[in-house]
Parts: structure tokens; C-alpha cells; sequence
């Protein structure tokens, strides 16, 4: 086990109901912005009742956040903040509001253009207070401090973190996300599913603690799917996908543990390219870093299948070949295509992605071992 630090300052309020517990929760004399997006909320509920919640307070909003929170809109929310002296942003949304207002808040307390916090020529150093009122579990942005945006206009997308970013506190009630659309339940499994093995599938750390928490979540994710995808509105199946979203990307499962993230980087580049959900890459790309990279994460190919999937790991090559297949058969049994050529992407996106590796200088994964020629085994594997 790795040495480490822990903290998580995001106070979690869950349940039906609670979010009754916004006036208890924010300070009374706070100048509120609502942050949301394209206007789900308006749809389900969720935006009257917390506007039931806030009576009295001093509310703005700011709506309109696409998914994968796009730079320029961002901007506007950022002057909005400053020119009306926000001093409390309340997302309420999924992970595109909830990462679109960390960058806004930290824009917020910035003189300069907030994209330096992104290409890395700034830090930040001050944001406003913000917390988030969750309706899709997926990104855990509820929990973290991270966030990816996006700009349109040169097919970039990057991910940045602060220690500034922590939500003060997320309200996660299972009814507010009834109204999901399958496509987004689906991609919020496999972001869920793929977040945990970021943590989870490099090599034998003796992180024992932290890989049982990590089993848990993708035992919980299979058990769980058929009733989350099959349409009933049950509270207590929506109650755990809720929490496993959660847990899998609040640092708990990554206590001393040594991490991967290639298949993010590839897929934020996917996205970024041809306008694929961020869930929809990585049931793509993930099959493709456990068998192109099958020799280095062996040990822990062999414990996720065994402990994950009950697989007889006598014959490692063989069981390693049917976990892969019972992974992607999972993935398509909630309703993922599995491969590029399955959203009609030309082959010629792949030399575009690599290229962009190249230049960058990225090697990434657990020790920097996912090389751009990887990068291009692995693509060519899931085309
Ligand atoms: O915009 P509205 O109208 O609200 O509709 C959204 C959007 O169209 C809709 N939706 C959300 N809650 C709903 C709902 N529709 C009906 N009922 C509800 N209760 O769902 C659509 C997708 O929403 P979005 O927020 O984009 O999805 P998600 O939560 O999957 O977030 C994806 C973004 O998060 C980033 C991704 O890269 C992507 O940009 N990630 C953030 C991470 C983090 N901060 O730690 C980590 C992740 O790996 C990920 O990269
Ligand atoms: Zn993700």
C-alpha cells in the first residue's frame, strides 16, 4: 500500500425528501445562484422543489449548461457571478452542471481567463461556496474534486482538480433521478463500473481493504442492473446506484492504491472528437486496456475475475479471455455498444487520437505503460 492523505470535506445528505434541508443547510443571507442545464429539471420536479426549499433567499439562476460543460457558456456564468456578487452556487444537475460550476466558482475568484486553471498556467487558489443537488449518479462530482470541460471549438476536452472544488455539501434523494432516460442510467452503470476499476485493475498494490470495498461496488453495479434498466421505479435499486456512484469516485476506494485512468484520457478524447456520451467511450475503449495491457494487470485480471465473476483461474490466459467477455456481455446486456464502428466513427479517428498523445507526451495508466502505440493497440482492438 502507497502512502497517502485523506480527506473529504463534502458533507452527503441523502434520502427522499431531504431536499427540504436546503434552508437548513445554507446560510441565510447568502446571494444564491442556481446553476442547472438544458432543463430537465423543469421537467421532474426537482427544479420546484428546490425553489420550495429557498423561500426568503436572494436567488439568480444560470441555466443552459450542455453535457460535457462547454468553456464559453461557462464564461458567462462566470461574469454573471461577478457582476452580481454571487456569493453561494447551488448545481443542481449531473456531473456537466456539477463540474460546469466548479469551474465557475472557481472562475469566480479569478482575474484572469479561467481556461489558465485547465491548460495548466494557473492554479486556483479561491472559489466561491458552492454544493450540488444530484439527479444522475455517475461522475461522483458530487463527492470529488474534479472536473472536465470542454471547448467546442478546437475538439478539446481536459479534466482539472482542486482542493477548492469540494462541494460543501450534495443533497442525493433516489427519487430526483426517476426521470432518468435509459441512456443515461446506462451510462451512468458503466461510469460507475469504469471510475472503480481505474482504482482497482493495475497490479497487486496489498491494498486488500481497498479492493473488497471496490469488488463491492462492481458486485453491487451487476446485481443491480437488470432492475435498474428493466424501467421499475424501485426506491431502494435507485437508493444504491446512488451510493455506488458516490463511493466510486470520493477517493475511498483509492486509499494507497495505485491507479490507471487510460481509458478516461482515451475516451475524454473520443468525445471530445466525435460527440459520444462519456459513458458510451468507455464501455468502448475498457475492454480493449484489459486485453491490450492483459500481461501487466494480470494479477489483478485473475482477482476481478475470480472475486468479481466466480470464475474456475486454473488456466490464467483462459479465464482472463471469458472475464473480458463477461465484462463486454454485461455492458450489452444494459443496452452499450462496445465498439467504435457500432456509432458509424471512421477508422481515421484513431491515427487523429494517437497523434494527440504523441504531441502531448502522454503515456498514461499505472506507471505511465498506456505509450500512444498502446493507445492505438487498444483502439484498434475496440473499432
Ligand atoms: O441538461 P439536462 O436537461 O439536465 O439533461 C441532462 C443531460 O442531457 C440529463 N439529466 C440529468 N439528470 C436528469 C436528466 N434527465 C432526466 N432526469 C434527470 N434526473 O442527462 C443528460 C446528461 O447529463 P450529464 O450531466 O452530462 O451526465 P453525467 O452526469 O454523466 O456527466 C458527464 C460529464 O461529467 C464528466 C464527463 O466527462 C462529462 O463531461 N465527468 C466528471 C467527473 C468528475 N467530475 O469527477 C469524472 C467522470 O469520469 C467524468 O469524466
Ligand atoms: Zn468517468
Amino acid at each position: 500500500m502507497d502512502n497517502f492523505t485523506f480527506q473529504n470535506p463534502t458533507k452527503l445528505v441523502f434520502g427522499k425528501g431531504e431536499v427540504k434541508q436546503l434552508s437548513t443547510l445554507i446560510p441565510k443571507d447568502k446571494k444564491i445562484m442556481i446553476t442547472y442545464g438544458g432543463g430537465s429539471i423543469k421537467k421532474n420536479g426537482v427544479y420546484d422543489s428546490v425553489i420550495n426549499a429557498l423561500k426568503g433567499y436572494n436567488i439568480t439562476e444560470f441555466g443552459g449548461i450542455p453535457a460535457n460543460p462547454e468553456y464559453e457558456v461557462l464564461k458567462e456564468a462566470i461574469n454573471k457571478c461577478k457582476a452580481e456578487k454571487i456569493d453561494f452556487v447551488l448545481a443542481v444537475g449531473g456531473g456537466s452542471v456539477i463540474d460546469g460550476t466548479k469551474f465557475i466558482v472557481a472562475g469566480a475568484k479569478y482575474e484572469g481567463d479561467a481556461w489558465d486553471f485547465i491548460s495548466g498556467k494557473a492554479t486556483v487558489k479561491d472559489a466561491l461556496d458552492f454544493a450540488t443537488v444530484l439527479t444522475l449518479p455517475a461522475t461522483g462530482s458530487e463527492m470529488n474534486c474534479g472536473a472536465v470541460i470542454s471547448r467546442r471549438e478546437t475538439k478539446e476536452k481536459y479534466a482539472f482538480s482542486s482542493t477548492h472544488c469540494f462541494p460543501l455539501f450534495s443533497v442525493l434523494d433516489p427519487e430526483n433521478i426517476y426521470s432518468l432516460p435509459q441512456r443515461q442510467i446506462t451510462n451512468g452503470i458503466v461510469d460507475t463500473f469504469i471510475h472503480t476499476m481505474e482504482q482497482y485493475l493495475t497490479f497487486d498494490n496489498k491494498t486488500y481493504l481497498m479492493d473488497r470495498f471496490a469488488e463491492g461496488i462492481l458486485s453491487t453495479l451487476i446485481n443491480i442492473a437488470p432492475d435498474l434498466t428493466s424501467g421499475k421505479k424501485d426506491y431502494q435499486t435507485y437508493a444504491n446506484f446512488m451510493i455506488c456512484a458516490t463511493m466510486g469516485l470520493n477517493n475511498f476506494i483509492s486509499m494507497g492504491v495505485v491507479q490507471d485512468w487510460a481509458t478516461h484520457m482515451i475516451g475524454h478524447e473520443i468525445t471530445a472528437l466525435c460527440g459520444l456520451d462519456h459513458g458510451q467511450t468507455l464501455a468502448i475503449v475498457f475492454p480493449g486496456t484489459m486485453d491490450i495491457m492483459r500481461k501487466e494487470k494480470k494479477d489483478k485480471l485473475l482477482m476481478y475475475a475470480k472475486n468479481v465473476w466466480h470464475i474456475d483461474t486454473t488456466d490464467q490466459n483462459k479465464a482472463i479471455d471469458l472475464v473480458i467477455e463477461k465484462t463486454e456481455n454485461f455492458f450489452k446486456s444494459i443496452g452499450m455498444k462496445i465498439r467504435l464502428s457500432d456509432y458509424d466513427i471512421k477508422k481515421d479517428v484513431i491515427n487523429t487520437i494517437v497523434s494527440r498523445f504523441e504531441q502531448r507526451h502522454w503515456n498514461v495508466g499505472e506507471n505511465g505503460i498506456v505509450t500512444p502505440n498502446k493507445v492505438r493497440l487498444i483502439l484498434e482492438r475496440v473499432y
